[in-house]
Formats: C-alpha cells, sequence, structure tokens
C-alpha cells in the first residue's frame, strides 16, 4: 500500500496500551526527586535513569543513540548525514510537575519509531529529546534546543546560567556529569539534515477538553520575555518604624503585581503575565522588607503586545519605587519570538487528522516548546492532545492515553506522506 495516498490505521488500542505503560512506568520513584510531584532535571540520576529508559526501548527498535555535547538525546535509524524525519520533545520535568509534560512527546515519537518499523514503512527516522526544556535545573526554559540553536553565548553556559540548587555554572555541572560543554557548538549536529520536525504534547490549556476535540495541530508558538524586578528599599524594624517612615520593596513589588495584571489584561491578543517567584529579603516576620525580586514571565502570539507590556511593567516599577523612596530595575533572563509553524507540515498534519476520523483543531500553543528553536532550522508542526482541566506544571497532569494514540497515527501519516512525496 502507498502510504503516501492513502490513510494508515493503526492498532490504536495497542498504542494506547504502550504508551500508557511508558508514561505509568516513568512515574516511578527512580524516575523522579519529588514525592508528591513528578521532578527531573538535567544531570541528576533521575533524569539519567529516564534517558537510559528511552536508549534502552530505542536500541531495541535498532536505532543508533548518543547525546550531544551537553547531554540532548538523539537518536537516527539511518547514518549520519542522511536527511531525516525528526521527531520528539523533552523528558525533564517542571520541578512541580506531572507524568506528561514533555515525557508524552518523547513517549509519541518512540511509540510512532515503533510503528514505522512495525508496518515497514522504511522512514528515515531521527528522535529526539532535548535537555532541559523546563529550566528546572538552570532557570532557563528551552536550554538545550537553544543550545542547538546557538541562541545562547558562552559566557551565559560558563558563568550566567547557575544551578537553582547551588548556584554553580552550567558549566560545572555538565562537565561533572560527563559531557563535553566546551564543545557546546557541535550541538547545532542535533539540527542538521531534518526535512520536517514534529513535537507532540499535552494542550496544557483546556480549549480541546472544552470541545470534546481529541487533537490540536498547532499554526504557531506564543512568543515570551523572561526577566526579574529587582526592588531595592531599606530594611528596618517591623515595630519602630511608623508607616510614613518606611522603604519597604515588598509594598513596590505589590503595585507591580497589580499594575502587571492590569497590563496583560489591557494588551489583548492573548497575551498573559505571571509573576512566579518571589524573593523577601531578609524575610524576617519583624523585618521591613528591604529587597525583594519578583520574576516576570509575559507571553503572547502578538509581538508588540506582549513586549509592550514587558516594557510597561518595568516602567511603572522604577516609578513606583521611586515614589516609595525605593529604585527598581528590570532584567531581561532571555526571550523568544512568537513561531510560526511550517504551512505544508501544518496542512500534512490537519489532513491526516482528518482522515483519521479525529475530532480536531487548529490552534495557537500558549505554552513554550522547543520546536521554537528547531524552526530556525527544520520545517516545524506540533500536535496537541487535551489533559484533564487544562491542570499542567502540576502534580495532577492527566491526559488519555487513546489521545495520545491518534496523535501517534496522524504523524505517523503526516511523516510517511511526507516522505512519499
Ligand atoms: C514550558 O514549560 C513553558 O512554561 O511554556
Ligand atoms: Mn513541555
Ligand atoms: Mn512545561
Amino acid at each position: 500500500m502507498a502510504v503516501s495516498e492513502t490513510h494508515l490505521a493503526i492498532d490504536r488500542e495497542r498504542s494506547r496500551q504502550r504508551i500508557a505503560d511508558a508514561v505509568a512506568h516513568l512515574t516511578g520513584p527512580a524516575h523522579t526527586r519529588s514525592e508528591r510531584a513528578i521532578c527531573r532535571y538535567a544531570y541528576t540520576p533521575e533524569y539519567r535513569a529516564t534517558l537510559d529508559w528511552f536508549i534502552a526501548r530505542l536500541g531495541e527498535l535498532g536505532f543508533d543513540t548518543w547525546e550531544d555535547p551537553v547531554g540532548t538525546l538523539v537518536a537516527q535509524n539511518v547514518p549520519p548525514g542522511t536527511p531525516v524525519l525528526a521527531l520528539g520533545s523533552h523528558c525533564d520535568s517542571n520541578r512541580n510537575g506531572g507524568p506528561w509534560d514533555g515525557t508524552l512527546g518523547v513517549v509519541i515519537a518512540l511509540e510512532v519509531c515503533r510503528l514505522a518499523s512495525e508496518h515497514g514503512l522504511d522512514l528515515p527516522l531521527r528522535l529526539i529529546s532535548f535537555l532541559e526544556e523546563e529550566g528546572s535545573g538552570f532557570g532557563q526554559m528551552l536550554l538545550g534546543s537553544r543550545i542547538c540553536a546557538h541562541r545562547v553565548e558562552e559566557a551565559d553556559l560558563r558563568e550566567r546560567f547557575r544551578a537553582i540548587d547551588d548556584g554553580r555554572p552550567f558549566f560545572e555541572h555538565a562537565e561533572e556529569a560527563g559531557y563535553e560543554p566546551a564543545r557546546w557548538k557541535e550541538a547545532a549536529g542535533v539540527l542538521d539534515d531534518i526535512s520536517a520536525w514534529v513535537e507532540c504534547h499535552i494542550e496544557q490549556g483546556r480549549v480541546l477538553q472544552d470541545a470534546s476535540e481529541q487533537v490540536g495541530v498547532i499554526e504557531a508558538i506564543a512568543g515570551y520575555v523572561h526577566g526579574d524586578i529587582e526592588i531595592a528599599g531599606r530594611d528596618d524594624h517591623a515595630g519602630a518604624t511608623p508607616m510614613g517612615m518606611r522603604v519597604d520593596a515588598l509594598s513596590v513589588a505589590a503595585e507591580v503585581a497589580l499594575e502587571l495584571e492590569r497590563l496583560a489584561r489591557d494588551a489583548g491578543h492573548g497575551t498573559v503575565a505571571t509573576i512566579g517567584e518571589v524573593e523577601v529579603e531578609p524575610g524576617v516576620i519583624n523585618v521591613v522588607p528591604g529587597r525583594v525580586r519578583v520574576s516576570l514571565d509575559v507571553r503572547g502570539t502578538h509581538e508588540p503586545a506582549f513586549r509592550g507590556v514587558v516594557r510597561d511593567v518595568a516602567r511603572f516599577a522604577s516609578e513606583a519605587a521611586a515614589r516609595r523612596g525605593a529604585t527598581a530595575s528590570f532584567g531581561e533572563r532571555q526571550s523568544v519570538p512568537a513561531t510560526a509553524m511550517d504551512p505544508a507540515l501544518v496542512d500534512a498534519l490537519d489532513r491526516a487528522a482528518r482522515e483519521a476520523g479525529a475530532a480536531y483543531r487548529r490552534m495557537p500553543s500558549g505554552a513554550a516548546h522547543d520546536t521554537m528553536c528547531v524552526a530556525d532550522r527544520a520545517p516545524c508542526g506540533m500536535v496537541f492532545v487535551p489533559c484533564r482541566d487544562g491542570i499542567s506544571h502540576a502534580p495532577d497532569e492527566e491526559a488519555d492515553p487513546a489521545d495520545a494514540a491518534v496523535a501517534a497515527e496522524i504523524v505517523l501519516n503526516a511523516l510517511a506522506r511526507l516522505h512519499g512525496g
């Protein structure tokens, strides 16, 4: 059967079971550092065990596997230098993660590789599991794929990016784990020879669930700015300092939090903004806080709208601080532009979804994905499956492996059709 002309139906129940088993296995104690959440990140034993599990499964399928100089996992069923259809995601987790974010995309990629072989499709495939998508180890989202895309500087890796756990630089940790970060530029090779890339992921919102749809075909991924606002006031005695004589950095931060919410609402275009980290110093009950750091996560598919929120909240922070005799400064950690998916790949995935008989829609992604960096080098597409009540970056994250099996069928068909011409 020429799969480029006819939709290939898979045994969905068999794929559902295999996907469910894999995801369940990777929630075991060897794969998480937390008793209440999934928590795994670069260079920890739990992350290593997870990579090793995928390496073993890919070896059983006859794939060659290797890791780039910092630890992004690559597996391929054709010799290096051959044009490939690539797929994957990340298998690190949020520090407060669930079983599905990232891991499901690698599990579906593995399933597609397996199905291609079982159906004798002879597709040239590369599976990639990017390092540190979540930023759980070093506070830097999409770190592995940004390294592959050369969207970092050497000084970032040697000095600026530091481990959340112990403050030591990324470089030191990578070396200790047996990698060669001095050769990080060679990670670009991970993205060589890719004629199409597809990442599957849970939606992390509730649009699909509420519409009773099984699959989303992604058209664009929201861009984002990550940064911090540092506010400097004055430490003072909490009892002896009258209200009119304080320079309370936390009061400035409180004004900033509410203004950020207002700005994001007013910006429209689906712009969202979050303060997820608050550091208060000295952090003592009977001391007026002299220093506060709040993180900023601002996102959207409309560049002027979300970048305008960052600009305006930074200005507001300085003004609000000045009104109270304090100072405030904004520093950017990183920013990634909104990223459109490849129209031909979107069409191929759309057609495969229709022919699979799935209830689906085209939609944007509010969350960030490694695909944003792959898009520098290859045509990209993404497929979402629903997650219960949209919950993600939380231990309660839940998805239905039956939807994931449909996604696997769609990706297999889209890639086979692209390959068949
Ligand atoms: C990725 O995990 C994100 O926060 O978008
Ligand atoms: Mn993810
Ligand atoms: Mn995530």
